[in-house]
């Protein structure tokens, strides 16, 4: 199976936040945008590490500290853009795709897991260009258009999913009720979506285990859930020990498309 076609894969194993060293964690980020963590079973310990590596950003709904609780408030369910904080099914998206410069790097730790369900969901935005590559160029095409998209309420952004910056392409995303497409785009949503799906890594998480990843390279998603889930989230920007850090991903190396059925015939 080639590289553009793969199945999804499985989500790298758990580092130890406080024994892995900063420079190893700054690799994996530059490497595939993903570290997976583990060891962080107080709030303390993901603010101090969440300290080590960014800057934090804090957020209308974070507390003084910078951090947020992400779970179900019950009081958002009717509130679009809120879905982050209901027990419901989350769609895969980038952190605060509505704003100029979203964050850099979320970090997302688990403080209680879910009675079901409420796995965390991550696709690689390197995966899901590479297979729009293969199997839907003009999709892919019509998703890197400047002005082709629009994310967010009120002021929002206007954008496009895959920008490129020189050798390397950002992605940016989301798919709810504050997403709006070009008409010549609309059709080509349903492949996107479905590429999403093809590479979605599923990443259950235990108290303490958490991600960190790069929001101009991943998008994350999450399982709706029963019980008292809650997760810690910091959004920010590297500090120095993990930088330089480019933004986004490189492409993968150019994939043939398959041959259509007349071809092969
Ligand atoms: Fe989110």
């Amino acid at each position: 199976m080639s590289h553009a076609l793969r199945a999804a894969g499985s989500a790298p194993p758990f580092l130890s936040a406080a024994h892995t060293p900063v420079s190893m964690l700054a690799d994996r980020l530059r490497e595939t945008g993903l570290v997976t963590l583990e060891g962080l079973a107080t709030r303390t310990a993901v603010l101090r590490f969440a300290e080590r590596i960014m800057e934090i950003t804090p957020h209308q709904d974070s507390d003084p500290d910078g951090l947020t609780n992400i779970y179900d408030t019950r009081r958002h369910a009717q509130q679009t853009g809120y879905a982050g904080l209901t027990s419901s099914e989350l769609a895969a998206h980038t952190e605060r795709s509505g704003v100029p410069q979203p964050p850099r790097l979320m970090l997302l730790v688990c403080a209680h897991p879910a009675a079901q369900g409420g796995e965390c969901l991550l696709t690689d935005g390197q995966a899901i260009h590479t297979d729009l590559a293969a199997r839907q160029p003009e999709a892919l095409e019509l998703l890197s258009t400047p002005r082709s998209a629009f994310f967010g309420g009120g002021e929002g952004h206007s954008g496009r999913v895959f920008t490129p910056h020189a050798d390397r392409v950002a992605l940016r995303l989301r798919t709810d009720a504050l997403a709006r497409w070009s008409p010549f785009l609309t059709p080509h949503v349903p492949h996107l979506l479905a590429a999403i799906d093809r590479h979605q890594i599923t990443l259950p998480l235990a108290l303490g285990q958490g991600y960190l990843l790069d929001n101009t390279r991943w998008l994350h998603a999450r399982h709706a859930f029963t019980g008292d889930r809650l997760c810690w989230r910091a959004l920010g920007e590297p500090r120095a020990p993990l930088l330089p850090l480019p933004l986004g991903f490189s492409l993968a190396p150019a994939t043939p498309r398959p041959p259509s059925p007349e071809a092969v015939s």
